[in-house]
């Protein structure tokens, strides 16, 4: 599978290990963030991530701010991207399973490095289920105003 990883300069510190932790899953990552500290505006970095998994050079994104709710709520305004904020493990893997989340957002200064390759790792390895949720995000999917 191959993953999109957009960070703004809130999630940079964050980036190296979770591109390391998706690597060693057997994952290709490609990184559309930023590489410093300066600052920059985290909708761009959002943008740029779901456009790749819209013109599916990615399955998945996953991105990184300060809170992950910056990105969460730029990456959701985009018709096609299912993206969770998450926080904890049980949540990343709910996330797939029964939301087929299509994007992870995480907030850098919010978890520790080990928590979020844990929640990275929840939702790499994690399947939908499919069955009675695929009529739920179907009905999701209808929600995007067109
Ligand atoms: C940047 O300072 C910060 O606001 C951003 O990384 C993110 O946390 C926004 O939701």
């Amino acid at each position: 599978m191959k993953y999109v990883i957009g960070n703004d300069h809130g999630g940079i510190d964050l980036y190296e290990s979770v591109k390391e932790k998706i690597e060693s899953m057997g994952h290709v990552v490609i990184h559309v963030g930023t590489n410093g500290h300066e600052s920059v505006d985290y909708p761009d970095y959002a943008k740029l991530a779901c456009e790749k998994v819209l013109s599916k050079e990615a399955d998945y994104a996953i991105l990184i701010c300060g809170t992950g709710i910056g990105m969460s709520m730029s990456a959701n305004k985009i018709d096609g991207i299912r993206a969770a904020c998450v926080s904890d493990t049980y949540s990343a893997r709910m996330s797939r399973a029964h939301n087929n989340a299509n994007c992870l957002c995480i907030g850098a200064r919010v978890l520790g490095n080990e928590l979020a390759n844990m929640i990275v790792e929840e939702f790499v390895k994690t399947q939908f289920e499919g069955g009675r949720h695929q009529k739920r995000v179907d009905k999701i999917n209808k929600l995007e105003i067109r």
